[in-house]
């Protein structure tokens, strides 16, 4: 598949190459195309263009901008981005990334559909730290990627994307859940940074009743 990655930053880099390894074909959007492209010089299948010309480009894109630049942007590639399925992994952080600035009954996501109204929105990657992203194991377990919004086919989509990462999906219902995914990410945050848990852990649900994984094995 062909997605654009927007934002080369430290989480759109690490989603892109782990992609680009499981064998799609990237094309990142960035601020600037020539000065970023170096740092990409490694990977056969991965290209470095303007926001417009990437999203134009990628069948589907992934929204890996800071929340204080999400909305200009996605704003000013609407029309590119319309008809595609979007995959928003920004968490709605303060500068100093103390507290979320978008909750209660809001989310980044939900501002992100409404503004990219054209466009089929799914939150999904939000939960992963960039520095895990290369690693979905932690003591032998697999954690997992809650991921909400969308309809069947954009939801199986991102879902395979998911997993072709290496972890498992975790479906989590409608696009309002994003209000609940963004407050998750922020936990990890705290517990990370506050709590001195360190980096080194993930999220998974488990629960009775029936499996909520479908993949049995994994890379
Ligand atoms: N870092 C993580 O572990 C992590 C985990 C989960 C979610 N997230 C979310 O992912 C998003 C990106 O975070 P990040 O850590 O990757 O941030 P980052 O390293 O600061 O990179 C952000 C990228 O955004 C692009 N950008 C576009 N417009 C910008 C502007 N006006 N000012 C600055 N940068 C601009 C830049 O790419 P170009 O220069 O190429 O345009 C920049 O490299 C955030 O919403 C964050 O909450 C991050």
């Amino acid at each position: 598949m062909r997605i654009a990655v927007l934002g080369t930053g430290k989480m759109g880099g690490a989603v892109g190459r782990r992609l680009a390894s499981a064998g799609h074909k990237i094309i990142y959007g960035s601020r600037d195309p020539k000065g970023n492209s170096y740092r990409f010089a490694d990977a056969s299948n991965i290209s470095v263009k303007p926001y417009a010309v990437a999203s134009r480009e990628g069948e589907l894109a992934v929204i890996a901008v800071p929340w204080a630049f999400a909305l200009d942007l996605v704003g000013s590639i609407k029309n590119d981005l319309d008809g595609k399925i979007v995959v928003d992994l920004t968490n709605p952080l303060a500068p100093d990334a103390s507290h979320l600035v978008v909750g209660g009954a809001d989310s980044a996501a939900e501002q992100i559909a409404r503004t990219l109204d054209q466009s089929t929105v799914v939150k999904a990657f939000n939960g992963i730290t960039a520095d895990n992203f290369a690693n979905p194991r932690f003591s032998g377990e697999v954690a997992q990627v809650f991921y909400c919004g969308g309809d069947g086919d954009s939801k199986a989509i991102v879902r395979a994307l998911i997993e072709s990462c290496g972890y498992l999906g975790q479906e989590c219902g409608a696009l309002s859940n994003a209000r609940y995914l963004e407050a998750i990410a922020m936990l990890w945050l705290q517990l990370a940074f506050w709590e001195d848990w360190g980096g080194a852990f993930g999220f998974k649900i488990v629960r009775n009743g029936h499996a909520i994984t479908t993949r049995d094995t994994l890379p």
